[in-house]
C-alpha cells in the first residue's frame, strides 16, 4: 500500500524512478479501477471561442496577442458538434472558451445549453469551462442544464498566481477561490486543477496544490504541464524551466499521487500531456485518469484555439480517431465508458458524502 499523507510523501512520490515509480503507477491505476471500475470517461471537447477578456501572462489566447485569427463557433457549429457527440455516444461534451462576462454571452451559452439538452434528448451531460462568472450567471448556466464546470486554479499559491498574472482585478486570485465556492454551492459538479512547471514552481508548490484541491474536495481534475508560447509574456522565463521531458514525467507522477489522495474522483488525461507526447495520455490513464476529451471542435477553427505551441489532435474527433484511442485504452485494460456521464459516484471511503462542499459542511 502506498500513501501520500504528508507533503514530504508527496514530494517523495513526485521524484520517485524506476521499481517504485512502476509501482506507483499501478498502486494508482488499481485505485482506479476499484473506485471506478477500469473505466475511461469520454467528454467530447468543443472550442467556443478564443475571444477572451484576460490577459495571462502564460496563455495563447490572451486579449494582448494580437498575433492571433479570434473566431467563435456560430450558435450551428456548437450544435452539430453537441449532436456528433451524442449520437457517437460520447456520453458528455464540453463546451470551453475564452472568458466573457457580458449579457449576449450569458444569454447565448444559456439558449445553447438548453438547445443541446433538447436535441439529446436531455441525456448528454453538459460541462462548461468559461471562465469566472458571477454567481446569478452560474445559476443560471446551471439551471439551463449544465452540470459540471471546469475553472482551474492554475496553482494554489497565491504568489505564483500573481506572478503569471497581469497585477488588476481580473486577475484576482481571491475572486478565483470565490468563484470555485460559487460553483460549489450552486450544485456544480466541479472540477479545478494546475499547471505543471510552470517557472518559479517548486514540488512542494505542487504538493501544496494536490493538498488544495483535496481540502476543497474538487469533483473532477484537469492538470496539464505549462508549455511556453512564444507571444506571451512568460515566455522571457523560458530560461528557467524544467525539460519538457520533465514536465511530462511529473505531470504523470502527479495524476498518480492524486489518485491515491482522491481515489473516487474524475482525472483527466489532459491534451497537453498528449503535445508533449503522443502517447501523453495514454500514460496519464496507465498512472490513475480515467476522463479523456476528444477534441471535436470543427477542424476549420481549431488551429486557432492555440493557448500554448504545438497543440495536437489535428485528427482528433474522426471515427479513426475513436477507433484508435479506444484500442489504446484496451492496451491500458481500460474501456471507454460510451454513454455515460460518470456521474452517480460516491466515495467508497469514509470521507464524507462527495456532493457536500467544505462550505455546506461548515454550515450544517
Ligand atoms: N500551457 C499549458 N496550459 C495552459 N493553459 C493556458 N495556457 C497554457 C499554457 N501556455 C491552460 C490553463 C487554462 C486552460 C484553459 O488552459 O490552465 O485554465
Ligand atoms: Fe483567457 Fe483562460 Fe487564456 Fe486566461 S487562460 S487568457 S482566462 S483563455
Amino acid at each position: 500500500m502506498i500513501t501520500v499523507t504528508d507533503k514530504r510523501e508527496l514530494a517523495y512520490y513526485l521524484n520517485c524512478a524506476g521499481q517504485e515509480e512502476k509501482d506507483l503507477f499501478q498502486y494508482a491505476a488499481g485505485l482506479r479501477n476499484r473506485h471506478l471500475g477500469n473505466k475511461v470517461y469520454l467528454r467530447g471537447l468543443i472550442e467556443l471561442s478564443n475571444i477572451c477578456r484576460k490577459n495571462c501572462l502564460y496563455c495563447g489566447i490572451r486579449r494582448g496577442n494580437t498575433t492571433l485569427v479570434r473566431y467563435e463557433l456560430t450558435d450551428r457549429e456548437v450544435l452539430a458538434a453537441a449532436r456528433y457527440a451524442w449520437e457517437g455516444k460520447y456520453g458528455s461534451i464540453v463546451i470551453q472558451g475564452g472568458e466573457r462576462n457580458d449579457r449576449a454571452f450569458v444569454l447565448r451559452i444559456e439558449a445553447l445549453v438548453k438547445k443541446i439538452k433538447q436535441l439529446s434528448n436531455q441525456e448528454l451531460g453538459i460541462t462548461l469551462s468559461l471562465g469566472e462568472q458571477r454567481a446569478e450567471t452560474y445559476r443560471r448556466w446551471f439551471e439551463a442544464g449544465a452540470h459540471r464546470y471546469l475553472l482551474r486554479i492554475e496553482t494554489s499559491n497565491e504568489s505564483l498566481y500573481k506572478k503569471i498574472h497581469p497585477d488588476d482585478s481580473r486577475h484576482s486570485f481571491p475572486n478565483r477561490l470565490k468563484c470555485l465556492e460559487h460553483l460549489q454551492k450552486c450544485g456544480y459538479r466541479t472540477g479545478s486543477g494546475v499547471m505543471i512547471g510552470l517557472p518559479f514552481q517548486t514540488t512542494e508548490d505542487l504538493a501544496d496544490d494536490l493538498s488544495f484541491l483535496k481540502d476543497i474536495r474538487i469533483d473532477m481534475v484537469g492538470m496539464g504541464p505549462y508549455l511556453e508560447h512564444e507571444s506571451t509574456p512568460l515566455y522571457a522565463c523560458r530560461q528557467s524551466l524544467l525539460p519538457v521531458p520533465e514536465r511530462l514525467r511529473l505531470s504523470i507522477h502527479i495524476v498518480a499521487c492524486l489518485r491515491i489522495l482522491m481515489p473516487h474522483i474524475h482525472i483527466a488525461a489532459t491534451t497537453a500531456l498528449q503535445a508533449i507526447d503522443p502517447l501523453g495520455r495514454e500514460k496519464a490513464v496507465a498512472a490513475g485518469a480515467d476522463v479523456l476529451m476528444p477534441n471535436i471542435t470543427p477542424f476549420s477553427k481549431r488551429k486557432n484555439y492555440t493557448l500554448y505551441r504545438n497543440k495536437p489532435c489535428i485528427e482528433e474527433g474522426t471515427e479513426e480517431g475513436l477507433r484508435q484511442l479506444s484500442e489504446n485504452m484496451a492496451a491500458c485494460r481500460c474501456r471507454i465508458a460510451w454513454n455515460e456521464w460518470g456521474d452517480s459516484l460516491k466515495p467508497a471511503t469514509s470521507d464524507g458524502p462527495d456532493h457536500l462542499t467544505p462550505w455546506e459542511e461548515a454550515t450544517t
